[in-house]
């Protein structure tokens, strides 16, 4: 939380996890967010403005019921109305190129969308292209009057209904409906997030490929071309992108990363911190929690890791980085700097 940098105004801030898992960075979110709550406010209000986004169907569903538990002694909740917990199922680095769909912005935004897209989902599956344009007419009535989007909606109806065909699932569709709920978020202003690490070498194939074909990498690999030199760890491309995509202009990004990302060749593209072709991003602090007698803070993991705090704007002073050195108090088992 020492990425917030004591904001006052933390209440209008939105907060990201990109790699959520279970959801213990969503918690420490609304904890902290919701510290001064007095009263008890609504569920809507509370999950509003911090998402969590994982690759993992199990980590979604235990971040929701994770957020869900959390809300369940700070909210009130209508038991008519309906709540969208905002942990969506999605790939934080791009969005899958399998199915072209199409869909009006403000019909995205509603807040029944992701129930929209059930019900339309039923009629895919019994594969009736009527049904479905029905119950998006009756969702967003632009699509009845205006010839063009109608037959943009149907083109995406005929799509679906062939990838159903195909036996080819229409998990699909709700897995869509969550990367177009991400799309409606444009920035964010704190990115934090103990991300996955992975070596570029052990992904599948199948996914670097995809990966490779879908962004634009130049420059975030090492140009050391011998073994090792090249080996980017996942989290650290992960790192880019999230800024790149959803780091806003006064915002602050933090990720616990491996310490080696400091020194080892392979890292050396993505200490450039070049988003977005020509822009730049800047170290502002480290949080190192490998000293001596701090231990493993993942435990059994054998890495030594930093919390790297990263954002649009320089330090006063470019040639100084602060550095801070987590001890363990032995007595309290707390961190001290
Ligand atoms: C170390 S765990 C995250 C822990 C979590 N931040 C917490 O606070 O408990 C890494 C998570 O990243 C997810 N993940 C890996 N690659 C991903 C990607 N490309 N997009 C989204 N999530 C991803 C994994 O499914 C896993 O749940």
């Amino acid at each position: 939380m020492s990425t917030t940098n004591g904001d006052k105004e933390i209440q209008k801030k939105n907060f990201i996890d990109p790699n959520c898992e279970s959801g213990t960075f969503l918690s420490v979110f609304f904890n902290y967010k919701h510290k001064n709550l007095k009263n008890k406010i609504d569920f809507k209000e509370y999950v509003k403005d911090i998402v969590g986004v994982d690759i993992n169907p199990i980590a979604v569903l235990m971040a929701k019921a994770n957020v869900l538990i959390s809300g369940l002694k700070k909210c009130n909740s209508n038991l008519n109305d309906k709540y969208e917990i905002p942990v969506y199922l999605a790939d934080s680095l791009y969005v899958p190129n399998l199915i072209k769909i199409t869909l009006p912005k403000k019909l995205v935004l509603m807040s029944k969308f992701i129930d929209i897209i059930n019900e339309i989902e039923k009629y895919i599956i019994k594969l009736d292209d009527k049904g479905a344009l029905k119950v998006f007419e009756k969702c967003y009535k632009p699509i009845k009057t205006n010839k063009k989007l109608k037959n943009t909606i149907k083109e995406n109806i005929i799509n679906l209904i062939q990838f159903e065909t195909k036996k080819l699932n229409s998990i699909w569709l709700k897995i869509f409906s969550n990367y177009f709920r991400m799309a409606s978020y444009t920035k964010f202003d704190y990115i934090i997030s103990n991300p996955a690490w992975v070596q570029w070498s052990v992904l599948p194939e199948i996914y670097r490929n995809n990966i490779k074909a879908n962004m634009r990498m130049d420059g975030l690999f090492s140009s050391d071309k011998n073994v090792g030199g090249n080996n980017l760890n996942i989290c650290a491309l992960i790192a880019n992108k999230c800024c790149e995509r959803w780091l806003s202009n006064q915002g602050a990004f933090c990720f616990l990363m491996p310490k080696s990302i400091l020194f080892n060749k392979s890292f050396e593209g993505f200490r450039n911190l070049q988003i977005n072709k020509n822009k730049r991003l800047y170290f502002n602090e480290i949080i190192d929690f490998s000293y001596i007698n701090t231990g493993e803070i993942f435990e059994g993991v054998g890495l030594d890791f930093c919390a790297y705090k990263i954002s649009k704007k320089s330090l006063k002073n470019k040639d100084i980085l602060p550095v801070i050195s987590y001890i363990k108090n032995a007595n309290k088992n707390l961190y001290n700097s």
